[in-house]
């Protein structure tokens, strides 16, 4: 064979390569042969309105049925041509059962099947709700299916008016087949209550930009190249950041000046709009001691945002853990800013962590160097001067919950309830300044009741039992009172 034919066949290979690499990172400008979902998101007045999705292998009009009774479905609706199918239903009445049947055969569903969705209610402040919160999904391989598949028949049973989700839904968001696995999976919790979902680094990758995320939930974004999104329903004002939207920044948040001006408008509006819940979701952690350092840039801009709007909690997830952290603004002596006014209230930091994704002990949790974190200058109130600080994050120990269990806890307390200061108990430095009450690795969903005067947040083990730690010592269910907000 001449060197002239070697060359090209070395050619069309290297050709074949890039195409195959190209159309795995735009699958969805060329294959996608499934026909996945329904299901539902709030785009509009959740007590007025609902959004079916569904996608189909090809680009076609796509019909939908609806009615306000399971035998009968008089109303059509017909999707525009899209691969991307969004029909959303307005002008409901509010606190209603409706029902609808998508004209397609889908992957979980065959065509006709019938589901059912109830709407919202109005603004007002004795009307109850509850809603799970769930952390990284992640489907990649059959253990991973099967906790996904575990987690969300629980959640569905639960029953919850809506599901907030953390991010990470996908473990590759520019691959087609890892989308298929997760929509496949979505409409047993997600076909009859809207999924509320925040960007995370899964969804973006470097030079995606999240935009199958934004194509497979599109949310009411308020800008074009953003993730970030809000909804309120009834008393509840929820806010859901994209910490990537300024680009790829190893496993630290990079977000824009605009971004950051946007968390405050919406924040303050909530305020205005006298939201008595206020709660934010995103997917970069505010605290951790998992395998990744503390994004301490991050940190350090969010916290004084919070606590000048006195927000009820945050959760976030990212680290496949669970973690708890209560923490007041300048409580300790501290602010990071000369002006700052120190917090009214404790904020609570839950780390949803893993709601079906691989966990954090299958990574390097337990054999990571100790990071030293990024110096930071805080601001001494008593003595009105700044000191650098500097704090150092160990690896995790094996401590397990119990005997037989793949489960590991830390709980940072002494016998006496003094913060440990061996870091072999206490795996982070920033424990105590930070308000670190426990953590644990396992399977696990957050379970949250509104009520006319109270929020009850509790997590949960995927057979819907509290998460307690070793021998029910540490049960993880906490009341938080209504906030009296001003500006
Ligand atoms: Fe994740
Ligand atoms: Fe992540």
């Amino acid at each position: 064979m001449s060197g002239y034919v070697i060359n090209i066949l070395i050619g069309l290979i290297c050709l074949t390569g890039i195409l195959i690499i190209l159309g795995k990172l735009l699958f969805f400008l060329g294959v996608y042969p499934w026909n996945d979902g329904p299901y539902l998101i709030w785009r509009k007045d959740p007590a007025r309105s609902i959004t079916i999705c569904w996608i189909t292998a090809k680009r076609k009009a796509s019909r939908l049925s609806w009615g306000e009774s399971r035998d009968s479905l008089p109303h059509t609706m017909v999707s525009s041509t899209s691969r991307f199918h969004t029909v959303t239903l307005e002008n409901l009445s509010l606190d209603r059962k409706y029902y609808y049947a998508i004209e397609e055969d889908l992957s979980r569903y065959k065509r006709g099947t019938v589901f059912s969705f109830h709407t919202a209610s109005g603004k007002t402040s004795s009307c109850p709700a509850m809603f799970i919160a769930a952390g990284d999904l992640q489907p990649r391989d059959y253990p991973t299916f099967r906790s996904n598949l575990q987690l969300y028949t629980r959640i569905n049973r639960e029953n919850p008016d809506f599901i907030v989700q953390m991010g990470d839904t996908v473990q590759l968001g520019t691959r087609a087949k890892y989308w298929h696995y997760f929509l496949k999976l979505l409409p047993i919790m997600a076909s009859t209550r809207p999924f509320l979902a925040a960007i995370g680094n899964h969804e973006h990758y470097i030079i995606h930009s999240a935009r199958n995320f934004r194509k497979v939930f599109p949310y009411a974004y308020p800008a074009k190249n953003c993730g970030c999104h809000s909804v309120d329903t009834g008393n509840i004002h929820i806010t859901f950041l994209d910490p990537y939207d300024g680009g790829f920044n190893g496993m630290n948040a990079k977000i824009t000046a605009w971004q950051k001006a946007w968390l405050e408008y919406d924040l303050e509006k909530a305020v205005l709009d006298n939201a008595e819940w206020i709660f934010l979701v995103l997917h970069q952690p505010v605290f951790t001691t998992g395998e990744y350092a503390n994004d301490v840039q991050m940190r350090n801009w969010l916290l004084p945002v919070l606590s000048r709007f006195d927000i009820d909690a945050v959760f976030f997830g990212h680290s496949h853990l669970y973690e708890h952290w209560v923490y007041r603004y300048g409580a300790n002596g501290y602010v990071l800013n000369r002006n700052d006014i120190p917090g009214r209230n404790d904020i609570h930091f839950f780390c949803v962590g893993s709601s079906g994704a691989r966990l954090e002990s299958s990574y390097k949790v337990f054999t990571h160097k100790p990071y030293r974190l990024k110096k930071e200058r805080w601001y001494n109130l008593k003595t009105e001067k700044s000191e650098i600080m500097q704090h150092v994050q160990y690896p995790w120990n094996k401590h397990a919950v119990s005997r037989s269990s793949h489960q590991y806890c830390q709980y940072p307390f002494t016998e006496e309830g003094v913060y440990e200061s061996d870091p072999q108990v206490s795996y982070s430095t920033i424990n105590k300044w930070f308000g670190y009450r426990y953590g644990e690795i396992t399977l696990h969903y957050a379970k949250i009741h509104i009520n006319s005067t109270a929020c009850t947040v509790s997590i949960h083990y995927p057979d819907g039992s509290l998460l307690q730690g070793k021998d029910g010592t540490s049960p993880q269910i906490f009341t938080l009172n209504k906030k009296k907000r001003t500006l």
